[in-house]
């Protein structure tokens, strides 16, 4: 069965209220939404508890150049690249999110740097002016959409030979993965798109949740020259904790040596980071 069949018969619209219904990271902190001290400490349990993303982004790398983010969100990478000198296009299919990324723009006094669309990256060319960036970047995005490969067809028309693409996606062979189907499905491993679909978020019912293996991530960014792809992230805390801002291990991660750990990341880790460049050849017909 070919990976896109699983949710491509679920309406966009369901996505859309999904992520309205709850913004991404809205509850990373407790302070009033909106102010300056509520986005310092949205970014900074991100990073925290993502350490690999501001690795996998080189935000200060795109001082000066134009960055193209599909599915900000709330505006974490957004405002990190923004800040770093690059001027910001940043899209998101959630109205609630972009109003939350629209106003850190502006409590950083940073809007000069971004501009916002809204609406869905699967037609982006309909509704986002044609332009050229040097990065599109989309962290934990494409996944989520009914047809990622329509994204991905969508950036074609964005890069110009040289530029780069970095996609977060879920990683089919991780901690994660087996850890939702063994713990909510009962080793039920052929309910494995559910589940994780289920379970993904911090939300419970995300409408779509792909995950990929390598190949599979390959074979989506086919054209590009994939030049990177890191496997990374495995969440250590116990759940309870951190939902009250407390960061406990669960009792088999407290006891493993770090560089175990890290080995597990880097093997079985959740978020399979992929950066490409465009070829010189030219990508659409
Ligand atoms: C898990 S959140 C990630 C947000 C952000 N990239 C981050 O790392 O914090 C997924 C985001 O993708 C957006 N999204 C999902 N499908 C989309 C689509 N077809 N077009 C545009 N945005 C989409 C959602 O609205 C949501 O804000």
């Amino acid at each position: 069965m070919r990976l896109s069949q699983f949710f491509e018969a679920t309406p966009v619209q369901q996505v859309k209220d999904y992520w309205n219904s709850r913004p991404c990271n809205i509850r990373h902190s407790t302070k009033p939404i909106g102010t300056r001290e509520y986005f310092d400490e949205v970014e900074a349990r991100k990073h925290f508890v993502e350490p690999h993303i501001p690795t996998f982004a080189e935000f200060e790398r795109w001082d000066g150049k134009k960055v193209l983010e599909i599915g900000c969100g709330i505006g974490t990478a957004m405002i990190n690249f923004a800040r770093s000198g690059a001027q910001v296009t940043a899209v998101d299919l959630s109205d609630e999110s972009l109003k939350l990324a629209k106003q850190r723009a502006e409590v950083y006094d940073l809007n000069d740097r971004i501009n916002f669309y809204h609406g869905n990256a699967e037609e982006l060319n309909q509704w986002l002016p044609p332009e050229t960036y040097d990065l599109v970047y989309s962290f934990g995005v494409i996944h989520h959409t009914p047809h990622p490969e329509r994204v991905i067809e969508q950036i074609r028309h964005y890069v110009k030979p040289g530029s780069t693409i970095k996609i977060m996606v879920y990683y089919r062979y991780s901690w994660k993965v087996l850890w939702i189907v063994l713990t909510y499905g009962k080793g039920q491993f052929w309910r494995i798109n559910e589940l994780v679909a289920r379970y993904s978020e911090a939300q419970e019912g995300c409408p779509v949740t792909y995950i990929y293996s390598k190949q599979e991530a390959k074979e989506l960014l086919q054209g590009f020259d994939v030049i990177d792809m890191q496997v990374d992230h495995i969440f250590p805390y116990y759940i309870p904790d951190y939902k009250q801002y407390k960061y406990t291990k669960v009792w088999y991660f407290r006891w493993m040596p770090q560089p175990l750990f890290r080995w597990l990341e880097k093997t079985f880790g959740w978020h399979l980071c992929v950066t490409a460049r465009v070829p010189s050849e030219p990508l659409n017909d």
